[in-house]
């Protein structure tokens, strides 16, 4: 592994972690603004008809009510959303249809925020209701190929019978993942700001967002104006996790009755509403058939999965994608289908193909290996590849056999009785269970800004998003380094869409993306300065070489002579010197930069390109489950990774951790329950929807591998924000078979199932 060529502290605390923790910080909902008024949403209680008719005199009878607007104020006035950058082609208030659980009906607008929500409760509406499909096996669901409905290549390689006729054991079993939702900390919001009149209006939009650039071109389309007249902020953002990447129909709804009603205006959705004003992890059914020799190796494998989306749009995860190139099957088949419903379109959440399908794979492995009468560490080990089975094209590094022995070591494997169930406590039986964890080293286009002030200090400009990831934290670290001078040196600006273009934060990408750009404007900063303090008479070192120049801990040096950095930018009478900077990632073309500009991603995945990219790990965990409450434990949980290039392990740890956790959660706990008669959410509070607490969680342990792996980007950086939630779930599934000798194949795994 490449280490920073200076003194660097290996772990760089978070630069705004003391502005966080003492409410300096300001989220979107806090922004202050003058003369600001306040909306509430009145949404759809049923999930299919037609909105017959809406009576909104209470409401604005209501003092202080400004005005409720209805289909009958915004059809036609708004752009139709589009799919992709935005999270749903459904677009409320442009006609009388009613598509899913708490479309909006109405839009109030108050003085106040109490005022809006009351008055929002006087609105009264009569819905001709039909019968709805909530997803699988209810009359009225429509089931496609992924590949007719989205143009979707289903992967596959060789000839599968004969993969099956030469294996000696096979397994096959059916997996269920549960819908989930997201549940940020900070809800959703909009504050909408208009400046000016008629066509020279400006649009200022404070909502937490994963892609201020992307929001802000598809804002102006649906609002029909000038993309330069829109402004997206969002400085900070309490978690996102793909829930805030792709623009809801809300964002333009709030701007458009802002100008309205002439008044600067705030929508914070309230908890309920954000389970259907926000998207979802959608449900899957995946069924798995593995065939393999006795002596471990895979012959055959089928990984098929059917996912429910929303009738408008269809949206998939496709991890069966993922799953068919982990490891050397021999043959490999896979199919997937889409189950339109209705149901609001599901959106991105944390490692949104891997945490379904790399769950299933992974409980399958885990039950081949027992069938095989194997540990299931080696049967891995047989099968680890250094190709892709699908395409035989290499991976650029793979880590995984390494991290499971780090883990195992950590972890204590070699203590583990295999026989399922015999592994005891008094009253609790313990089980111990391993996965592995994968996510593609996605990378994109960026820009960013650096400015070296006269001071000396240096500030670093880039449109990408603080999301409590610590993004701010690896930019500074990556200037500081290439200037090598101390972190605290450098002050870092996101999270508004006027800075320079970066790409959405999604896909774990941002890290390696922003950080190359940064360190390529960082780059330009130092030869331009070296070059004026060489270039003039009055410059302190004219006549010297620029390339004989160093910048060290703050001072330039030029072989013997050296100068403190402000003192020469004073010397050189030099104010700021400013330079940006383009990155674009191998494999793309040369217009992705253009294309980022206009409010675009241009990406290159983990599995495109030449050579296979990819982050990886193993998990580990301890479950104990008491034989006469079934209560589940988990006193331990392990986890070594590889993550190429670590910019800070620090905040590295933090979102491993954090990602254990929500591993945990997906196995034991978390579910969005649905009213499968009428297709409406349930548990949309915190009360009834689980989610680990600090009681629930024990031991977390985090091995950090070194990984060089320069293929991807100049720095060796890969994404890890989505790499610790995806192998969890798998692993605690495994350890309560060892625990019972039960497979439990449909999450979550609670106390009620386990009868
Ligand atoms: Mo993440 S689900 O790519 O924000």
């Amino acid at each position: 592994m490449s280490l920073p060529p200076t003194s660097l502290p290996t772990d760089t605390p978070r630069i705004d972690g003391r502005a966080k923790v003492t409410g300096r910080a300001v989220y979107p909902a806090d922004t202050a603004i003058t003369g600001l008024a306040h909306a509430a949403l009145v949404v759809s209680p049923v999930a299919r008809g037609r909105l017959a008719a809406i009576d909104t005199a209470k409401a604005a009878a209501l003092p202080g009510v400004l005005g409720v607007l209805t289909v009958d104020d915004v059809t036609g006035r708004i752009g139709l959303p589009r799919f992709g950058v935005a999270a749903s082609s459904i677009a409320p208030l442009q006609d009388r249809l009613i598509r899913h659980d708490g479309e909006i009906l109405a839009v109030v607008a108050a003085e106040t925020a109490e005022i809006a929500t009351e008055a929002a409760a006087r609105v009264s509406f009569r819905i001709e209701a039909e019968a709805p499909a909530t997803g699988f096996d209810d009359a009225g669901a429509e089931t496609v190929a992924a590949a007719d409905a989205a143009g979707r290549k289903d992967p596959g390689q060789g000839d599968i019978e004969a993969g099956f006729a030469v294996a000696e054991v096979c397994i096959e079993a059916d997996y269920e993942t549960p819908v989930q939702h997201h549940n940020a900390l900070e809800l959703y919001s909009t504050t909408a700001v208009w400046d000016g009149e008629g066509d020279q209006a400006r649009l200022t939009v404070y909502e937490p967002s994963q892609n201020v650039n992307g929001w802000r071109h598809e804002l102006a389309r649906q609002l029909g104006i000038d993309p330069a007249r829109v402004r997206v902020v969002a400085e900070f953002v309490g978690g996102a996790f793909g829930g805030k990447g792709p623009i809801t129909a809300r964002t333009a709804l709030i701007a458009f009755a802002a100008r309205h009603f002439g008044r600067p205006l705030r929508c914070v959705v309230s908890r309920a509403q954000g389970f259907t004003a926000g998207t979802h992890r959608a449900e899957t059914r995946q069924r798995i058939r593995m065939g393999a020799t006795r002596d471990g190796r895979i012959t055959a494998f089928v990984h098929d999965g059917a996912e429910v989306t929303s009738r408008a749009d269809p949206y998939l995860v496709g991890g069966n994608s993922v799953t068919a190139r982990l490891y050397g099957y021999g043959a490999v088949q896979t199919k997937l289908s889409l189950v339109h419903a209705d149901r609001p379109t599901p959106g991105y959440m944390r490692s949104p193909p891997e945490v379904p399908y790399v769950y299933a794979l992974e409980q399958a492995m885990d039950e081949m290996a027992a069938a095989l009468d194997m540990d299931p560490i080696d049967f891995r080990r047989r099968n680890d590849t250094a190709t892709d089975p699908l395409s035989g094209k290499r991976y650029s590094s793979r880590m995984l056999m390494p991290c499971f022995d780090a883990a195992a070591k950590a972890f204590g494997w070699d203590r583990r009785d295999p026989v399922p169930g015999s592994m005891r406590d008094g009253d609790w039986v313990i089980g111990m269970g391993c996965a592995a964890t994968v996510y593609p080293a996605n990378i994109a286009a960026a820009t960013a800004r650096v400015r070296l002030a006269a001071d000396g200090r240096v500030t670093v400009e880039t449109a990408s998003h603080e999301l409590g990831t610590g993004i701010r934290t690896v930019v500074a670290r990556m200037a500081a380094e290439v200037l090598d001078m101390a972190p605290e040196r450098v002050t870092v600006r996101t999270g508004d869409s006027d800075l320079p273009p970066a790409p959405v934060s999604g896909g774990s990408n941002s890290t390696a993306s922003v950080c190359s750009a940064v360190a390529r404007a960082a780059e330009a900063v130092k030869a331009d300065l070296f070059t004026r303090l060489t270039a003039s008479e009055a410059a302190p070192f004219y006549g010297l070489d620029p390339a004989t120049l160093r910048l060290r801990d703050g001072r330039i040096e030029a072989g013997g002579p050296y100068m403190a950095l402000d003192a020469a930018l004073e010397a050189a009478g030099l104010e700021t010197i400013s330079q940006t900077a383009d990155f674009i990632p191998d494999g793309l073309k040369p217009d992705a930069v253009e294309k980022l500009r206009a409010g675009r991603t241009p990406m290159r995945g983990g599995g495109s390109g030449d050579l296979l990219r990819y982050a990886m790990g193993a998990e580990f965990a301890e479950i104990r489950i008491n034989r006469r409450t079934l209560e589940i434990e988990v006193p331990r949980m392990t986890g070594a990774f590889a993550a190429g290039r670590i910019m800070n392990p620090l905040t590295a740890r933090s979102q491993l951790i954090g990602g254990m956790i929500w591993g945990l959660s997906t196995a034991l706990m978390e579910e969005t329950e649905l009213d499968r008669r009428a297709a409406r959410v349930l548990n949309h509070d915190l009360e009834n929807y689980l989610m680990p607490v600090n009681a629930d969680i024990g031991q977390v342990d985090v091995i950090l591998l070194d990984e060089d792996d320069r293929t991807g980007n100049p720095s060796g950086i890969k994404g890890l924000g989505e790499l610790g939630n995806v192998g969890m779930s798998a692993a605690i599934a495994n350890a309560i078979h060892h625990a019972t000798g039960r497979r439990f194949r449909r999450l979550p795994i609670r106390i009620d199932r386990l009868f």
